[in-house]
Parts: structure tokens; sequence; C-alpha cells
């Protein structure tokens, strides 16, 4: 039987952790501050707005909320934007996704300046991951470090987006070893497939990505050593489709008739070969929001920095 990856553990443990940086921030008044930016009224995104507004009190964060009706022209979206971009409080910008079907989601990410792209979808914090100019932060060790690089080469002011951000620091927190194992990831959106897929060559894993077009995915998902599903489709992965021993991430989030949540992974079947398996809830999820806030205060931190280059925190 598997062992859990116990995210809700992790979660607290960075949250508090961020809690004491934003501490040491309001010492020397400065305000850590997160915008929320929710269009219109889907239900899972307002779910997500509250929960992201809760862990903000936790841990001192003062969050701003922008609720706009979802009649909303694209330019007044844009408009937002560009208020929050220059709102000197504001060190982070998290739209909720999807946007209603008449606005150009795409438009509206890229407006965000890079410096508050706290959940790295911007194209420019996506180029970078490609780049490789921002993946050092997988590799943190030292806070500080990361930091004074930051300082010195502001062109790589970029965050990692926080769902495959949260699946890496969830996989090491449990000591797992990714370098030279095979990760396969089935999923490829922007969001979560594909930046898990840099993250983890940038780990020098072998990578495997597997999406809808993906002929015999049991055939492949056998050979992961690491297995990591973000399709949103209950019960896409059953015993039968991995190897004993294999560390399973359950990435998807789905809502079944009644209320109850689960993800892409058949839990009961899949638990008794695999060595390490997320539970949904309480996997993933919250880690992510977690992530979230640290990628929020380490804005505040660099911002900082920069404008005082002389001050080290701590
Ligand atoms: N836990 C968290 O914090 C968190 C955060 C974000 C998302 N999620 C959840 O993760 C899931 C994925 O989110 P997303 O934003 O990446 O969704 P998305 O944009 O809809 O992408 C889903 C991906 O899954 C692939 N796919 C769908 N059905 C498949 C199948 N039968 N076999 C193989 N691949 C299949 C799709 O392939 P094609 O590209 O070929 O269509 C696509 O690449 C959702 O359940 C979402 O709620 C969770």
């Amino acid at each position: 039987m598997a062992d859990i990856l116990d995210g809700r553990k992790l979660a607290d443990e960075i949250k508090s952790e961020v809690k004491k940086e934003v501490e040491t921030l309001n010492k020397i008044g400065i305000d850590v501050g997160l915008s929320l930016l929710l269009v219109g009224e889907n239900a899972a995104s307002a779910q997500y707005f509250q929960a992201t507004l809760s862990a903000c009190r936790k841990t001192g964060i003062t969050a701003y909320e922008f609720k706009l009706p979802a009649t909303i022209t694209v330019n007044e979206i844009l408009n937002v934007v560009n208020k929050i971009n220059i709102d000197e409080r504001i060190n982070g910008l998290l739209i909720l996704m999807p946007l209603p079907r008449h606005i150009n989601s795409r438009r509206i990410i890229n407006h965000i300046v890079p410096e508050k792209d706290i959940d790295g979808l911007g194209a420019i914090s996506v180029g970078r991951l490609a780049a490789d100019e921002s993946t050092f932060q997988l590799f943190k060790k030292d806070k500080r470090d990361v930091d004074q690089q930051s300082r010195f080469i502001p062109s790589i002011w970029s965050f990692l987006p926080c769902t495959p951000f949260g699946v890496i620091r969830l996989l090491e927190h449990h000591n797992v070893k990714i370098k030279g194992k095979h990760a396969v990831i089935i999923g490829k959106s922007l969001a979560v497939g594909k930046p898990l897929s840099t993250m983890f060559l940038a780990k020098e894993a072998t990578v495997t990505v597997c999406h809808k077009e993906t002929a015999d995915l049991g055939r492949i998902t056998r050979q992961a050593d690491i297995l990591c599903s973000a399709t949103g489709r209950a019960g896409l992965i059953t015993g039968r489709m991995i190897k004993k021993g294999t560390v399973v991430v359950d990435i998807g989030i789905n809502v079944l008739k009644g209320g109850t949540i689960t993800g892409d992974i058949d839990f009961n079947s899949v638990s008794k070969k695999a060595s390490l398996i997320t539970p949904v809830p309480g996997g993933v999820g919250p880690v992510t929001i977690s992530m979230l806030l640290e990628n929020t205060v380490r804005s505040a931190q660099r911002n900082e920095l920069f404008k005082s280059p002389l001050l080290v925190m701590g």
C-alpha cells in the first residue's frame, strides 16, 4: 500500500514560512499585497478566490479584491490590470480562470507586468521558463541566495507557475529522486502539463508528455517512475496502468454528481501498487495556494531589494 504525499502538511509549513517573511517586511514598513481578479460567476473560481483570500488572512498578506461582471469588455479588464500594474501596494496579480468566453484570456494575462505575474502564465514568464532563465528557483537551497541573484540580474525576474512548482516541491519534500527518472505527464496545458514537463527536464528527468491523441496511454504510463496526471478526467488512470513502486501525483480536480471531489487517478487500485500517492483533496491543491503566497512575498522582497540595493533582508 502506498504512502501518502501529504499536501496539507507541506502547505502549512510553506504558509508559516511566508507569515514569518511577511512579518519581517512589515517591521521595515512594507506591506505585502496580492490582488485577486474574478470575472463573472464561475463556481470553482469563486471557491478558489475564497480559499486564497483566507490563506492571505492567515499569512498577513493584504488581499485586494476585484470582482467584475461577466458582461465586461476586454478593454475594461485591461484598464483594471493597468491600475494593478502600477499600484505600489500590490506585489502580485492572480486572475481566476476561465474568463468568460468573449474575453481573449491570453491578451489579459500578457498584460500583467512580469514582476507581478506571480502565477507565471504570461508570455514573458513562460518564455523565461522555457529558456531556463527562471528555473534556478527550483533549486533554491537558501532563499537569500536566490534573492541576491535576482537583485543583480533583474532580467530574470519571473515567477514559476504555482501548480507545477508545487508538484516539484511536494516530491522533493518527500525525498523523491527526480534526476534520471522517467517522468510521465498526462496533460499539456499551459498552466500545468507543459511547465511541469519543463521543470522535470530542468531537474534532469527523462520526460514523456501525453494528451488526448496519445495512442495506448497505458503502455506509456506503465513505464513511469513518476506519473503526474492533469486532465480533469475522473478515473482515467487505474492500477493496471502503472508498474509497482511508481510515485503518483494526481493534479486533476473533478466534481462528481453529489459534490464529491476526486482526481484523475482511481485511488483504490493505484494505491495498491504505487509507492507514494497524492490524495484528492489534500494533495497538490493546498500546495498550489501556498506557492502563490510564496511567490507574492518573493515579489515584495525582490522589489524592496531592487529599490533599496543596500538593504539586506533577514
Ligand atoms: N490541484 C491544483 O492546484 C490544480 C491546478 C490547476 C488545475 N487543476 C486541475 O487539473 C486538471 C487539468 O487542468 P488544466 O488547466 O491543465 O486543464 P486543460 O487545459 O483542460 O488540459 C487538460 C489536458 O488533459 C489532456 N487530456 C484530456 N483528456 C485526456 C485523456 N482522456 N487522455 C489523455 N489526455 C487527456 C488534454 O489533452 P489535449 O491537449 O490533447 O486536449 C489537455 O492537455 C483539471 O482537473 C484542473 O481542475 C488542479
